[in-house]
């Protein structure tokens, strides 16, 4: 029986591995969770265990306001223990989580699985980028999402261990979508209708971290709203409010009557609000995968994606957050139409990676 160790730290791991998670604790083999502590507020964390059905970390680990490069050394510090004996340690994604995991893994001399493995957004001023690269050039187990991964991976020298498996995001979607369906009552207790409103999130350090950014994406979002003759519904992630407060931007966010600022929202509310939005703006990589699998338009408040199928489909439109070129953007999306094919696979991600990894075990 072998040791397998999957660490996951942040929001968008948390979901993207719970499928994972759930099949590989299906296999004959000790199955370890660690969880970083990267992300830990109740709304960035533990309310998708509870909205996943997904089972308590073994480990659980502290992080918190900690800067980037002390993140992945104390997370590298504090999990070596658990990995040590591990046969496998498995990563996702692009963190400072996931840097930590696979430095961590070789360094002890372990085998490394890298989830969502082999894209690439060509810019390295992007910290997932240079996350997403380590993890890849040190892991031996690559599941790459779609061939244009795999090619991305193949022009990097990465050819062995690949395999193409599709995102287990839309595992997680189709596994909660039911759910989510049955018990959200997000639209009525945010008081909107089906595509009677824009759904927003936006994070990404190199938009909010700079206070002309931010306060250039908020005429963007007014833009946007005014275009679309709609208002915005915005689930804030921590550290976009924290730079909001920080570069005195509150009152000019405030003052925009068609931006509604809430809480980040648990899983299965957000999926019925990306299912029903009318169009979907963002910076975030999970929401470009899952506005494209519901058939929502969406426009992506970035110079560059790592998703490129999203735009080869015409589901999505890179604008960056000039407002002309997002008040564009947004009347081409709604007025588009929306019967692209789903590019990142169907549901299956997750029992193919544990068929891998069970037969790499032996
Ligand atoms: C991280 C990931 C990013 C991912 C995002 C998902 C890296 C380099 N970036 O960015 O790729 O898209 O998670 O959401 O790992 N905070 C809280 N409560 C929390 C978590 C964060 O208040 O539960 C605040 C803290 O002030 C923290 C800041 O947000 O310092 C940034 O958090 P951090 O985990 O460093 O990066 P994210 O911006 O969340
Ligand atoms: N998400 C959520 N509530 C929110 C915002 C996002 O449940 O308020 C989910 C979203 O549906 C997707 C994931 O979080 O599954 C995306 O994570 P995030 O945008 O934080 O990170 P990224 O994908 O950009 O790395």
């Amino acid at each position: 029986m072998g040791r397998i160790v999957t660490i996951i730290g942040t929001r968008p791991e948390i979901i993207k591995m719970a499928p994972v998670v759930k099949a590989l604790d299906g296999l004959d083999h000790e199955h370890v969770l660690v969880h970083s502590g990267q992300h830990y507020d109740l709304v960035m964390d533990r309310i998708f265990f509870r909205d996943m059905d997904l089972r308590e970390p073994d480990h659980q680990f502290e992080l918190k306001e900690q800067p980037p490069h002390l993140q992945v050394a104390t997370t590298m510090r504090q999990v070596a223990g658990v990995t040590e004996t591990a046969d496998l340690v498995i990563v996702h994604g692009d963190t400072n989580t996931t840097v930590a995991g696979a430095l961590l893994a070789k360094k002890q001399g372990r085998a490394l699985a890298h989830v969502e493995a082999g894209i690439r957004s060509f810019d390295k001023t992007m910290p997932e980028e240079i996350n997403r690269i380590i993890a890849d050039q040190l892991a031996d187990l690559l599941f790459a999402p779609t061939p244009t991964s795999a090619d991305n991976l193949g022009q990097e020298n990465v050819t062995r261990g690949v395999h193409v498996v599709g995102n287990s995001v839309i595992d997680a979607l189709i596994q909660n979508l039911p759910n989510a369906e049955a018990k959200s009552d997000v639209l009525s207790r945010l008081g909107v209708t089906p595509r009677g409103y824009l759904l927003l999130t936006f994070h990404r350090a190199e938009n909010v971290d700079s206070k002309e950014s931010l306060a250039r994406a908020l005429d963007a979002f007014e833009a946007a709203a005014d275009e679309a003759g709609r208002p915005i519904v915005f689930p804030i992630h921590p550290r976009t409010a924290k730079r909001l407060h920080e570069f005195g931007l509150e009152s000019r966010a405030k003052g925009i009557s068609t931006l509604r600022r809430i809480e980040p929202m648990g899983y299965l509310d957000m999926l019925v609000l990306e299912k029903e939005a009318a169009l979907v703006l963002t910076d975030s990589g999970g929401l470009q995968e899952e506005s494209c699998f519901f058939r929502v338009p969406c426009v992506t408040l970035r110079e560059n994606t790592e998703r490129p199928e999203t735009l080869a489909i015409g589901s999505n439109v890179l604008t960056g957050t000039d407002p002309k070129r997002v008040r564009a953007a947004v009347r081409r999306q709604l007025d588009g139409k929306h019967d692209w094919p789903n590019p990142y696979g169907d549901g299956t991600t997750a029992p193919q990676i544990a068929e891998i990894v069970a037969a790499s075990l032996g």
